[in-house]
């Protein structure tokens, strides 16, 4: 890795201090844009009030082969959402989280009578989709206890899996989903144009996904979609995917009572809470979404986890892993539409 990208991610992911949120506002939006989203694409904007922040859509950052509805869009808006909330809590703010209809965004309250702080604050700096090979060891049933208490927004609920038959049924899964996306251009050309060839581009634009995080070298652009008109297969995704699953020690499956952007920023928040506990246990997290994003696969995994109407929002697996490569953010500065307040006492 390029020692300026380094240098961009220490800056990016450094550990700051919960206490500075009562001076710097902006550390605030900072936290909340550490969270996972779609295609990296941070589809966010932040607006500060005194005692209110408002994430609203960033509809321009839309992924719309990938997305067609926009459920990963507001599930992302539900990661930043959660990662807020847990800054908050680690400065001793409440924060009450709340859909706001107008924007269709989220519209967190902030209060001075908060916890004490958050045990998953530390894991912020942690956590990371880490597309690798896992080391195939199961979790311990302490490991799987503590995901499985981690509390869920109303509507949405997690599944574990982690039988070999259901491994297995899952990968199946993800594979139809590669048959089906890699068959589609635009699907393609979406994923081509939010993937960054070399740190200079990654830098550039703060999103996006970077070669070498999603296990790639880093090459010049020129050559990286030479490369990628040769060599981008289903068939040699499928075999990097079941590997990795069957390397993984269990699969979460976040699934919701409804199909609207409250529920989708509802799933978001659930998933961003889980990847926090798991890192906070040393465990690594990545999603396996193809089951979810081919809308056919969607019923028929539906079926298989026998949840009836419900939607399978997102699926994730779970394993043990060294850290991989991490990925950049924009400046916070950039995703702040409103002025910033000069002080949040
Ligand atoms: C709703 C949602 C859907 C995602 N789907 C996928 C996916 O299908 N495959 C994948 O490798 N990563 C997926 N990601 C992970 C993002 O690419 C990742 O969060 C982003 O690149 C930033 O990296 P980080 O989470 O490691 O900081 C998804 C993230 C979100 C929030």
């Amino acid at each position: 890795m390029r020692a300026r990208y380094a240098k961009a991610v220490a800056h990016t992911w450094r550990r700051g201090d919960a206490a500075d949120l009562t001076s710097d506002p902006l550390e605030l939006v900072r936290y909340a844009c550490l969270a996972a989203s779609s295609h990296n694409t941070q589809p966010w904007s932040f607006e500060l009030d005194r005692d209110v922040v408002l994430i609203r859509p960033d509809f321009s950052r839309r992924c719309p082969a990938v997305d067609p509805d926009d459920h990963h869009l507001y599930a992302s808006l539900g990661c930043a959402a959660e990662n807020l909330v847990v800054a908050a809590q680690a400065s001793g703010r409440s924060a009450e989280v709340s859909y706001d209809p107008a924007s269709t965004g989220v519209r967190i309250a902030l209060g001075e009578d908060g916890p004490s702080g958050s045990p998953l604050f530390e894991a912020m700096f942690a956590r990371q989709c880490t597309r690798t090979v896992y080391d195939g060891r199961a979790l311990s049933p302490s490991e799987l206890r503590a995901l499985e208490s981690l509390p869920q927004e109303e509507g949405v609920s997690l599944l574990l899996l982690r039988s070999e038959q259901q491994k297995r049924a899952v990968t199946d899964f993800v594979l139809e989903g590669n048959r089906v996306q890699f068959a589609d251009p635009a699907w393609a050309a979406e994923l081509r144009a939010w993937i960054r060839f070399d740190a200079r581009t990654a830098e550039r634009t703060g999103d996006g996904l970077y070669g070498p995080v999603m296990g790639n070298p880093d090459v010049p652009p020129w050559f990286g979609r030479l490369v990628m008109k040769m060599s981008f297969s289903a068939d040699a995704q499928n075999r990097t995917d079941h590997r990795n699953i069957d390397s993984s020690g269990a699969i979460a499956v976040i699934h919701s009572a409804g199909n609207d952007p409250q529920h989708w920023i509802s799933a978001g928040r659930c998933y961003e809470r889980l990847a926090l506990q798991a890192a906070a246990l040393d465990l690594r997290t990545a999603f396996i979404n193809q089951p979810v994003e081919v809308s056919h696969l969607r019923a028929q995994l539906a079926q298989y986890l026998g949840i009836g109407n419900r939607r399978p929002d997102l699926v994730i697996r779970i394993g043990h892993a060294p850290l991989g490569v991490r990925s950049l953010r924009r400046p916070p500065a950039e995703v702040l539409v409103a002025g910033r307040p000069e002080h949040v006492p």
